[in-house]
């Protein structure tokens, strides 16, 4: 017997039959503007041999960098908005022994969970053991079309 056969046999109405059929699928009920999740929405970092790519903030991958406080990866880099709303990219890749880095917002700071070292918002090391900076990228960011270009001179 098909569900949809099961579910008329138990009396219900058709509203209710398409409750029942939302409920465990709700992608099936939304309008057809709605736009789809976008699982990996972000450019490949590297253009001609050097980082240089544009983010888009309106999508969700990217909702982080919408508030104060957020962060998101690319590649190997950590995109950050600080505390006080500045863009910060550096490379994710902690310089002790490679562990991916992560920004503390509470700290204003990276941080890296593997041995603890931690890095300012310009990459210089603030606590050992690293003892090598991460690599900075510029950031541009427009307003007006919510993009964030990170890129190397
Ligand atoms: S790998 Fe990051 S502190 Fe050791």
């Amino acid at each position: 017997m098909k569900r949809s056969e099961f579910i008329r046999s138990l009396g219900l109405s058709s509203g209710a039959l398409m409750a029942f059929y939302c409920m465990g699928t709700l992608t099936s009920c939304t309008n057809e503007d709605t736009p789809l999740p976008q699982t990996n929405p972000n450019p490949n970092p590297i253009n001609n041999g050097k980082v240089d790519f544009t983010l888009d903030l309106t999508i969700i991958a990217n909702k982080a960098l919408t508030g104060n406080g957020g962060f998101i990866y690319n590649g190997n880099i950590i995109i950050a908005r600080s505390k006080s709303g500045t863009f910060v990219a550096l490379s994710k890749v902690c310089t002790h022994e490679g562990t991916t880095v992560e920004y503390k917002p509470a700290t204003d700071d990276f941080y890296c969970p593997n041995h603890g070292s931690r890095y300012d918002l310009n990459g210089k090391v603030t606590l050992s053991p690293a003892s090598l900076p991460l690599k900075m990228y510029m950031t541009q960011y427009t307003d007006a079309t919510k993009m964030l270009r990170v890129y190397e001179s």
